[in-house]
């Protein structure tokens, strides 16, 4: 297993443009398989996920040629069955799979998406919508069967504004008769990414990034070439680490909307953010100010996908901060790891307060997730002394490469292999 050495104490300055977006990219790659043709994708980040994604395309009949960031996906012929519990679980991401296999393929069985390291992550929504539009699920077993003679528009209400449902439901929704209104939509950037690349194709599509989506159904499809959004997330995890380690970097690639509640809370802690022509300049002078109230929400809300980061850079704030999860139940598991570094953070249920410490130091620690890892590298770059943070594996299930990123921005980081 790799892990990471940081030798912390460096600030970060300089430039970075930032990678396509990891939750945009993949559902795209899943809808590319409603086109009985090629399509593609460029800005396509070379990560883990995308990986998995790809070896599950290429195991139902696609031909796929990756080369540098652009994707070029053949779907002309595909036959889709049974989606393992060994591709679920290595990606669960693979559910998104559900909406575009079955408005192409009418047939589809996956094993039960198991638990997974941040929370249960639950898929009944998905189920109950894709049911409204004609979809007979069974489920015995472990196993869910899907089935469809023909897929009817409807108008489907979602009871929480869950991202991957309204994402299966759009794909549906695009092989479906008539229209299909998705109410209580998730408001997602990367929903609205996945509505331009599907409008790109030949789909009428209205509304993304607003509760209520409308798609037509049956419309002709064609060839598309699409280029991803830029990762948010990533921009938000370097941003934080900024943040905490002190410096001046400006980001470009990303858009400056879909990070506006991080922005605030990095003003509200003290740093300076500037909005330029290339992008997005951050500026901190490190030892910052405490936050309180801080919930994670759905979009535009603050994104639980930067959580686990912000509380590492509220761990070296002055003062008592305060951070309540409302998205997954698991994820505070890096409090923990961050404790071993001399943070002082109590967790009740879904609230964290975390008491801001003059310095973490350098030591052993391990990642659980990804963006809990994220977190740990950006407390290594805080911190006094070396840092090891194992199990980078996680990391590069999102971050095509966390160790040039941050080098180009002048810090001490390096891959090194374990046991
Ligand atoms: C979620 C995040 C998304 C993030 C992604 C990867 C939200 C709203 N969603 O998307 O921003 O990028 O993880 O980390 O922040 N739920 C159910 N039943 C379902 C589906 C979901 O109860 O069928 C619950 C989940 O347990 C969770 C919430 O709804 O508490 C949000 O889930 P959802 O948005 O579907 O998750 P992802 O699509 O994985």
């Amino acid at each position: 297993m790799s892990s990471y050495l940081i030798s912390g104490g460096r600030k970060l300055y300089g430039h970075l443009n930032v990678q396509g977006s990891k939750n945009a990219v993949l559902p795209i790659i899943a809808a590319s398989l409603l086109y009985e043709g090629v399509t593609v994708i460029r800005g396509c980040p070379d990560i883990l996920d995308v990986w998995y994604m790809v070896e599950i395309l290429t195991s139902i009949g696609c031909d796929i040629v990756w080369k540098e960031d652009e994707l070029r996906i053949d779907a002309s012929e595909i036959a889709f069955e049974h989606l393992s519990r060994e591709c679920v679980g290595k990606m669960r991401s693979s559910i998104l799979l559900l909406g575009a296999a079955i408005g192409r393929c009418r047939h589809v069985v996956l094993d039960y998406p198991g638990g997974c390291t941040i929370g249960k992550r639950p898929v009944d929504i998905h189920l109950k919508s894709l049911e409204k539009m004609g979809v007979h699920i069974t489920e015995q077993d472990g196993v869910i069967c899907c089935e469809a003679e023909g897929l009817t528009g409807a108008e489907i209400f979602l009871p929480y504004p869950s991202v991957g449902a309204t994402e299966n439901l759009m794909m549906a929704a695009v092989m479906a008769d008539g229209v299909t209104w998705i109410c209580n939509a998730a408001k997602e950037p990367e929903i609205v990414d996945l509505a331009s690349f599907l409008e790109k194709m030949g789909v009428m599509i209205f509304g993304a990034g607003t509760e209520r989506i409308g798609i037509l159904g049956k419309c002709h499809l064609k060839h598309t070439e699409y280029r991803v959004m830029g990762d948010r997330i990533v921009a938000g995890t370097y941003l934080l680490a900024a943040a905490g380690a002190g410096g001046e970097i400006e980001l470009s690639g990303v858009d400056v909307q879909s990070i506006r509640s991080l922005l605030h809370i990095c003003e509200t802690m003290g740093c300076q953010v500037r909005i330029t022509d290339r992008g997005i300049g951050l500026k901190s002078t490190r030892r910052l100010f405490s936050v309180k109230d801080i919930h994670t929400r759905p979009f535009p809300g603050f994104p639980t996908d930067l959580q686990p980061q912000l509380m590492a850079v509220l761990a070296g704030a002055r003062g008592e901060s305060e951070i309540y999860e409302h998205i997954f139940e698991n994820r505070f598991r890096t409090a923990e790891e961050l404790g071993r570094m001399g943070a002082d953070i109590q967790i009740k249920n879904n609230r964290a307060v975390i008491r801001g410490v003059e310095r973490l130091s350098g030591c052993h620690v391990f990642a659980k997730d990804l963006r809990g890892g994220a977190s740990l590298v950006i407390a290594g770059l805080m911190a006094e002394g070396d840092t090891i943070v194992e199990n980078s594996i996680f990391v590069e299930r999102g971050y095509q490469d966390i160790c040039k990123d941050l080098t180009q921005l002048g810090a001490d980081i390096k891959v090194i292999n374990g046991k």
